[in-house]
């Protein structure tokens, strides 16, 4: 009988079976119920001009199926490698000055620049929305994130017409990130999209959520929510945006590329090699729901795939 050994790196199957997690996280919120909620909170200081950007009107174009997750389960149960693979990163994460924030856009584009989050969100404003987010590992949940299309990004960047691709980069800081010391991870934490992909309505940069700005394990200042593709492909805490010709080795891709592709797309009929992505366990509730393809999405986003059935587009 084979005998299948776990790499350090790999992502256990557990998981992926939220069951035991999942009741784990139960007692665990349960034992922890005196816990000020402000400890969920997280970030570092934010200037009071930035927390007054907050709450931002809600898009009502994008509606849910489903309740909002409260925070205090989406809150405590993070990825977020760079500081930790437990799902308890929010003591690490702040460690991470967010503010101030320069994010840089580079490759193929009119002209390189640098901008402050703060300036680049006076210069777009902000909406709300309540998307789904589904991770690779079978746990799902509903947030208002808040933040802007990424068309207005990209509009801002000026891309040149050579650019396929859009790369994004997460900060490099091992002196505070403690999973950057992990010398078996390809760091930075790198996550890519097309430039149709990256021009759909529903790809979203995110500064806050739950109508406050992003507490740190979330990824702040700044990241992606891409709610169509499992939740990997939304990288966090980015600090370069570049515009590329040539498609994007991935974080995820560089370490094991036949568990986690480029496209990422959500698909309940593709299994994830070692486990079923058919269904997901809800964050905070005791259901398992089935997953849609594309997360619910499709009419959004189905037409992107056109004419590309080769692709390993569910990986
Ligand atoms: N971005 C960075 N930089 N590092 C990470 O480890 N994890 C990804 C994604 N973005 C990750 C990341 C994964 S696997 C998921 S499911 C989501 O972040 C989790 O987002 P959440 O913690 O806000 O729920």
């Amino acid at each position: 009988m084979l005998i299948r050994r776990h790499r350090e790196w790999e992502i256990p199957e557990s998981h992926a079976t939220p069951e035991t997690i999942f009741l784990n996280r139960r007692a665990l919120i349960g034992s922890a119920a005196g816990l000020a909620a402000g400890s969920l909170i997280g970030g570092g200081a934010r200037a009071a001009s930035e927390a007054a950007l907050y709450p931002a009107p809600r898009n009502d174009s994008y509606v849910l199926d489903r309740p909002v997750t409260a925070e205090r389960f989406s809150g405590d149960y993070n990825n977020f490698y760079e500081f930790g693979m437990s799902k308890t990163v929010l003591p690490a994460a702040n460690a991470l000055k967010t503010s101030p924030w320069t994010l840089k856009i580079d490759g193929l584009v009119e002209k390189p620049f640098e901008i402050g989050v703060d300036d680049l969100i006076r210069k777009v404003g902000l909406e709300e929305r309540l998307y789904r987010h589904r991770c690779v590992e079978a746990w799902s949940m509903a947030v208002p994130w808040t933040g802007f299309p990424l068309s207005k990004l990209v509009a801002l960047a000026k891309p040149a017409s050579g650019a396929k691709y859009i790369r994004f980069e997460t900060f490099m800081d091992k002196a505070i990130a403690p999973g950057q010391r992990v010398f078996y991870y390809p760091w930075p934490y790198v996550e890519g999209l097309t430039m149709p992909e990256a021009g759909n309505d529903l790809a979203f940069v995110v500064t806050g959520v739950y109508g406050k700005p992003l507490p740190n394990q979330f990824g702040a200042p700044i990241r992606i929510a891409v709610p169509w593709k499992y939740g990997f492909k939304s990288a966090k805490s980015i600090v370069k945006v570049s515009f590329t010709a040539d498609r994007p080795k991935t974080f995820w891709e560089g370490l094991q590329s036949s568990e986690y592709g480029f496209w990422a797309n959500v698909n309940p009929a593709v299994p994830h090699p070692r486990w079923s992505q058919a269904s997901e366990r809800v964050l905070g509730s005791d259901q398992r729901v089935p997953t849609l393809i594309y997360n619910g999405y499709s009419e959004q986003v189905a037409g992107l795939y056109k004419g590309m059935e080769g692709e390993r587009l569910f990986v």
